[in-house]
């Protein structure tokens, strides 16, 4: 499995982005309130579309955004360390429609990937995986001592999927989580998967901005009913209604389903071990530690920041840098991001990063 570019990818990808952040002035006094128009057609040929990258890239910039879009699409296996359990195979699977890096699409790829394990692991989930439905994810509210859980609960396992049978480790043999009891005891709740276009752009929003677009135009917001509060995200899965501070360092966090996450290559790392159960540098812990089902090294892969933070940037604002595989194939040129002091960087065991000017 080649390393993972895919954030660049993410953050490259365009469009949508949510207008929330942007409070236009509003001229007349219109009182009509914010109307969401629906699934929103392109005009052909417009630019940019859905799924595409953003106008105004370089070549390097735009080869970073084809090599991140491969691997979200990339369908993970045992051997690259996918599960011990998981909720499908792709990120590309689940963010699919209209296209890559969006929702779930028409037909629930969850149900084919059930099928693919012998035997079938679609029983355990069919009440709520369906054909026709959407991917799901579940999120169990309580632990069963009555503490609260809100963790998701990966639907599928490795067990009766080529190549977990090789002993040792193998074989893997692990039950699914009991969802209908779950479902019985009013216990879960469900997630599907929100478009990912555009998030690049938000995660460049600098920290003041959301803090004075949240404090700006409070009469013109309250008339197009626009309300709400960021949380603050403390442990214990709390939500206190202040400012989204990430609880590491205090910046503000911006993205998952309680914008617990600051950065997207955090966030991409998550899901790689959440959805996926491939652990990497930023989440070396396997979920599931069962010894018999452990089938590649841990951590199962690494995620190539850098070349992110080398070639995502805004040209200018950094460091200009030169991207190498260790063989010295040169992948790209760029500039540095947020960093204008870094010197070198480091581009985990596939390449190097040297400054090169
Ligand atoms: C099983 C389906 C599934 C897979 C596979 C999956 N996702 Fe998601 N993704 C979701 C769901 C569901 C959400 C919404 C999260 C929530 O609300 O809890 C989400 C949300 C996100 C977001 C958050 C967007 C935001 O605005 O906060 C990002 C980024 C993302 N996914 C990236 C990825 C990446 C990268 C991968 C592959 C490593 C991936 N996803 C794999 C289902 C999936």
């Amino acid at each position: 499995m080649r390393k993972k570019t895919l954030l660049l990818g993410i953050s490259a990808m365009s469009l949508a982005v949510s207008a929330s952040f942007f409070i236009e002035p509003v001229s007349s006094q219109s009182a009509d309130r914010a109307r969401d128009p629906g699934v929103r057609v392109d005009p052909p040929l417009a630019r940019p579309s859905a799924g595409g990258h953003i106008a105004g890239l370089t070549p390097n910039e735009i080869r970073f955004f084809r090599l991140g879009k491969e691997d979200f699409e990339e369908v993970e296996g045992v051997a690259d360390g996918l599960g011990p359990r998981m909720n499908l195979d792709s990120c590309g699977t689940c963010h699919a429609q209209p296209a890559t890096g969006g929702t779930s699409p028409a037909l629930n790829p969850q149900v084919a990937f059930a099928n693919t394990a012998t035997p079938s692991q679609l029983p355990a989930v069919d009440s709520f995986i369906r054909p026709r439905g959407p991917v799901r994810e579940a999120r169990f509210v309580r632990n069963p001592d009555g503490s609260p859980d809100g963790g998701v609960h990966a639907l599928f396992t490795i067990t009766g999927r080529p190549g977990v049978d090789v002993s040792p480790p193998g074989p893997c043999r692990l039950e699914q989580p009991d969802f209908e009891r779950e479902i019985a005891n009013r216990n879960v709740i469900f997630r599907i998967p929100t478009p990912v276009f555009g998030a690049g752009l938000i995660e460049q929003i600098p920290d003041t901005a959301i803090l004075a677009n949240q404090a700006s135009s409070t009469s013109q917001k309250r008339d197009l009913g626009i309300s709400g509060h960021a949380n603050y995200r403390v442990s214990g899965r709390t939500i206190s209604g202040q400012a989204n501070n990430n609880g590491n360092d205090g910046t503000i966090a911006r993205f998952g389903w309680k914008a617990q996450n600051q950065t997207l290559l955090l966030f991409s790392g998550e899901a790689y071990n959440v959805e996926m159960g491939i652990t990497s540098e930023l989440f070396q812990v396997e979920r599931d530690e069962t010894p018999s089902c452990q089938f590649t090294t841990v951590p199962n892969d690494t995620q190539d920041f850098n070349a992110l933070d080398a070639l995502a940037g805004t040209p200018a604002s950094g460091v200009a840098v030169r991207l190498e595989t260790q063989d010295g194939e040169v992948l790209g040129d760029g500039v540095t991001k947020w960093h204008p002091s870094i010197s070198s960087c480091r581009f985990p065991s596939s390449g190097k990063c040297t400054k090169s000017s």
